[in-house]
């Protein structure tokens, strides 16, 4: 199944300090989605947003947010990041101990439900997860940062989890995170991603996010 191309800019590369603004000129821009990274300094060596950021940020824009959970414990933060406004919450197969019960849970709350991959994860750990998940997330660098270089050995990766996604019929999300400029988009694309997240390619030059946001697009519609 074909689906629109999802451009889910990372609020991570935003201004922090004029947060509820950077949200409304990336709505504006024609963002898609608003990637949130949640990290906390013990999954990743890393601390950013928590559930009552996410609260806050939640009027200004009505764009579904893409949550990246990179915490460990996760269990105990699904119901209040869902009751913060999350609409995507994706969670890492190892950042607690029952991956089915968590993806459950996320879906029990009302939210939809992801699965992030590493770039030392084996693509086949979808195999027994996939009937609850409605978004792939590959991360095409090492978590914990923005602004890293584009891994490329995952784009292989992309190619075995789109066939993953084909074979089971389900409308799942293929979303790549991590060093996403339009030149590594296109690759992506190419290898079957239809969601891509970026954080200093989408923020880079104040107020030029429409063309960044049309630039990681262009590339893939020709
Ligand atoms: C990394 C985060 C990414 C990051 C992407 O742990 O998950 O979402 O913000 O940033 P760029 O696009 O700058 O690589
Ligand atoms: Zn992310």
């Amino acid at each position: 199944m074909t689906r629109k191309l999802l451009i889910s800019p990372s609020i991570l590369s935003a201004d922090f300090s004029d947060l509820g603004k950077e949200i409304e000129a990336i709505d504006e821009a024609g963002a898609d989605m608003i990637h949130i990274d949640v990290m906390d300094g013990h999954y990743v060596p890393n601390l950013t947003i928590g559930p009552m950021v996410v609260k806050a940020i939640r009027s200004r824009t009505s764009k579904p947010f893409d949550v990246h959970l990179m915490i460990s414990p996760v269990d105990y933060l699904i119901d209040p990041f869902i009751k913060a406004g999350a609409d995507y919450i994706s969670i890492h197969p190892d950042a607690g101990p029952h991956t089915h019960r968590t993806l459950q849970a996320i879906k029990a709350g009302g939210a939809k439900a992801g699965i992030v991959l590493n770039p030392g994860t084996h693509p086949d750990v979808v195999d027994t997860l996939i009937e609850e998940l409605d978004l792939i997330l590959v991360m095409s660098v090492n978590p914990g940062f923005g602004g890293q270089s584009f891994i490329h050995s995952q784009l292989n990766k992309i190619r075995i989890l789109a066939d993953k996604i084909k074979s089971s019929g389900r409308d799942i999300i293929l979303e790549v995170d991590g060093g996403v400029n339009p030149d590594t988009a296109q690759l992506c694309i190419d290898s079957g991603a239809t969601a891509l997240v970026a954080g200093s390619a989408v923020f880079k030059g104040q107020g030029n996010y429409k063309e960044n946001i049309l630039a990681l697009r262009k590339k893939n519609t020709k």
